[in-house]
């Protein structure tokens, strides 16, 4: 028996990171998973097959999850080809999220914006409709930060996307109320999210070569894992009581002051 046996979960951006750690976690607990992401390449083909290894049903739905349209494709593919939807997390992003203020133009500005918060927002409006028609309550995870916390120059723009993540889980739980779909967020620290063929985690960050992380209270860099396992107890019956929240999952960053 699985915490999530019989769960049908779409991941973004799982490609590789974080959300690859999660596409792994929810399948090791019973989830059929359908992987998302920009690219479509052997990282990709390797991360539904790491799904499929444990006997999960997986499936592969490359899009640019900034546009509504191909957002709206992949979820009628998803909810066609797995029977339903339980469970949506939002996780993708793009690389070179940091940007200094003035150098922040337009089109970095609709870049950021476009995928994280319009897409993250019409992604969750449109599963959660699936969700409220199926009548069975789903669960909405969207990937905030510790940038949603305190500030670190040259973070704006992401900062303020995923500081807006926090307000949609609040307001879309206040939208959902009554209907069973708990929405909420995940907030990582510095988490190792370089690519990893074959297993789920690379090598925690080495903190002696960070010297930024070096006050870290929880004395290692975090692990998709890490991230992974926060995303089961919100997507499980473990975490049914929680919602329109953001949880911290930093190893102490922010608790530390998260000088970096
Ligand atoms: N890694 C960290 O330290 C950290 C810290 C705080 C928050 N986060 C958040 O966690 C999430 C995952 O981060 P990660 O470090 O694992 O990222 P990553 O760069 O390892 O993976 C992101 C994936 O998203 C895909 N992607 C990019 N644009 C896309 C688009 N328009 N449509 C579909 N897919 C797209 C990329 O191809 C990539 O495979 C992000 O939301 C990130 O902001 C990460």
């Amino acid at each position: 028996m699985g915490l999530l046996d019989g769960k049908k979960a779409l991941i973004t951006g799982a490609r590789k990171g974080i959300g690859r750690g999660i596409a792994v976690t929810l399948a090791r607990e019973g989830a059929d998973v359908g992987v998302n992401d920009i690219v479509d390449d052997a990282a990709t083909r390797q991360t539904a097959r790491m799904v499929s290894d444990l006997g999960r049903k997986a499936t592969v739905h490359a899009a640019d999850v900034s546009k509504p349209p191909e957002i709206n494709r992949i979820i009628e593919d998803f909810v066609r080809l797995h029977g339903g939807i339980d469970i949506l997390v939002n996780n993708a992003i793009f690389p070179d999220q940091k940007r200094p203020l003035f150098d922040t133009d337009e089109a970095y500005w609709d870049r950021m914006m476009d995928l994280s918060l319009k897409g993250y927002f019409f992604a969750a409006q449109t599963a959660a409709k699936h969700m409220v028609r199926q009548g069975r309550g789903g669960r909405i995870v969207s990937l905030s930060s510790v940038h949603a916390y305190r500030a670190w120059k040259g973070w704006t723009a992401y900062g303020i996307a995923k500081a807006g993540l926090r307000r949609m889980a609040m307001g879309m739980a206040v939208d959902l109320a009554g209907t069973g779909v708990t929405v909420n967020c995940i907030a990582p620290g510095a988490i190792n999210n370089a690519l990893s063929d074959n297993s789920l985690d690379p090598a925690p960050y080495d903190l002696s070569a960070h010297p930024s992380l070096k006050n870290l209270p929880t004395a290692r860099g975090g692990l998709p894992s890490d991230i992974a396992n926060a995303i089961l107890f919100l997507t499980s019956n473990l975490g049914s009581y929680v919602n329109g929240e953001t949880i911290l999952i930093d190893g102490g960053m922010i608790a530390s002051g998260g000088e970096m």
